[in-house]
């Protein structure tokens, strides 16, 4: 028997890309790989990376100028790039930076172990296919140790909305739905496993249309309800969403489910309608308002939480003040906001650009009021009773921490055999980014 090597792997991006991560490193498993937590102890090293942003996309590069070192030092490790960037750029990684072993696009990493043959050939591998067969179906079943109680589960790859700022439908393809039986038998083992919380995972999540268990296509909100019927998963929730895939069998879920937590992702990007039609939304500010105000007849507790875009080309201050009152209007928990970014290939990063220093000043002005809308969400609970799903010790000494159903995250003194439970929590103080509790009972 050979030795098993080590895999360091660092991920960038979004949820998707963690989920990715943990597939690849148990593709990798079951070619005799372990995860090792520092990039010193490995024979292999994979950056899944993401490319939704100029910086996002830059740091790859300079992640792969700090590993140099490593590789001189030892010749026989091996790097690869996996993930949108690899995506998109392709052979150019391998151009500029010639140490680059591997390149393996978001659709094709369970054809890794056969990319990593040739690797240790000696040879160059790369794959950036779109193929047709799923990837997931395809992935060896490593073994399966206890995990954390939350997990991310992937149900729908790819993105067909063609916004014309983003590059995902570019990096992710088109769009796939999982079929239902592989998520229950999924979640099944996720549950097996330790996990009491499913985030389910998506570029355009509620488009969700997979096979059912009927032979009938099925919604998001289906999914769920039969994910619901699952003894010992507690918890549901799902990102992130377009608004015009919120059908009524899903608004309607938030208010019916108990298992679907009071807790939603819904991007708006822009309060103005013509820079809404510029970023081909195919909806309106107002559209989404009322959106949202069916949404919280639903489930009036709910946490909303959004995206935004400032400096988008063409946007003129009126149309950052329609953002600002969309904002004010909605009421956000908590938000991302991001200045535009010219992505390469997209309709947009072929318009003139908003003067820089004014998309700055419109990003602070837009996170200054969506930071007091997230602190009055948090101060709002304050006194209150919520249930906390525990998920790791906390940075002090007796301290355990977890997220609410709401998703705050939650400190409270409290034994660490409490870890992955859920327990009611009072609220005593609200932080920064998270609030400060006191077990109940
Ligand atoms: N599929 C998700 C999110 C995709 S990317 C959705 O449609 O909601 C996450 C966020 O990054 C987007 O919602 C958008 O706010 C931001 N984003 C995407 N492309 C961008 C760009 N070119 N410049 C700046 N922000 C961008
Ligand atoms: Fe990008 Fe728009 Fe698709 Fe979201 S819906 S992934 S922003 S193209
Ligand atoms: Fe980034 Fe790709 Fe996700 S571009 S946001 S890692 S889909």
């Amino acid at each position: 028997m050979t030795a098993r090597k080590k895999l360091f792997v660092k991920t960038y991006g979004c949820q998707m890309n963690v989920y990715d991560s943990e597939r690849m490193a148990e593709a990798l498993g079951a070619s005799g790989y372990d995860q090792v937590a520092a990039p010193e102890d490995a024979d292999m090293i994979l950056l899944n990376t993401c490319h939704i942003r100029e910086k996002a996309a830059e740091k790859v590069y300079s992640e792969l100028g700090r590993l140099k070192p490593l590789r001189e030092a030892n010749p026989d490790l091996k790097i690869g790039v996996a993930g949108c960037v690899a995506q998109a750029e392709g052979e150019e990684i391998m151009r500029r930076q010639p140490m680059v072993d591997l390149v393996v696009g978001p659709q094709t990493y369970h054809r890794l172990p056969r990319m990593m043959e040739a690797v240790g050939r000696g040879e160059k591998a790369l794959d950036t296919d779109f193929p047709e067969e799923d990837k997931f179906a395809h992935l060896p079943k490593a073994r399966l140790p206890k995990r954390g109680p939350t997990a991310f589960l992937t149900v729908q790859e790819g993105c067909d909305k063609f916004c014309s700022f983003c590059v995902v439908p570019y990096t992710r393809g088109a769009e796939v739905s999982r079929p239902v039986d592989r998520l229950l038998r999924e979640a099944r083992e996720l549950v097996e496993r330790g996990v009491r919380e499913i985030t389910l995972l998506g570029q355009n999540v509620n488009a969700y249309h997979g096979s059912g268990l009927d032979g009938a296509e099925w919604g998001l909100a289906q999914l769920i309800w039969e994910m619901a019927e699952i003894d010992g998963l507690d918890r549901i929730r799902f990102t992130t969403s377009h608004p015009n895939d919120m059908d009524d069998a899903l608004i309607e879920a938030h208010g019916t489910c108990d298992k679907l937590m009071p807790y939603l992702h819904l991007p708006v990007q822009a309060g103005s309608d013509r820079i809404l039609k510029a970023m081909n939304r195919k909806h309106t500010a107002e559209s989404y308002v009322r959106l949202i105000e069916r949404i919280r007849a639903a489930r009036p507790d709910l946490v909303l939480s959004g995206d935004f875009i400032v400096g988008f080309p063409g946007e003129t201050e009126e149309d950052f003040q329609a953002t600002l009152d969309l904002v004010a209007e909605v009421g956000y928990g908590t938000a991302y906001s991001f200045k535009y970014s010219a992505r390469p290939g997209t309709p947009a990063s072929e318009r003139a650009m908003v003067d820089p220093a004014e998309a700055d000043d419109r990003l602070q002005r837009l996170q200054a009021l969506l930071t007091e809308q997230q602190r009055a969400t948090q101060d709002a609970m304050v006194g209150r009773t919520v249930k906390v799903l525990f998920e790791k010790p906390g940075r002090m000494d007796g301290q355990i921490t977890g997220k609410s159903d709401y998703l705050h995250a939650v400190h409270v003194d409290g034994p660490a055999d409490l870890i992955g439970e859920i327990a009611p929590v009072e609220i005593v103080e609200s932080r920064p980014n998270s609030l400060a509790g006191r077990l109940v009972g």
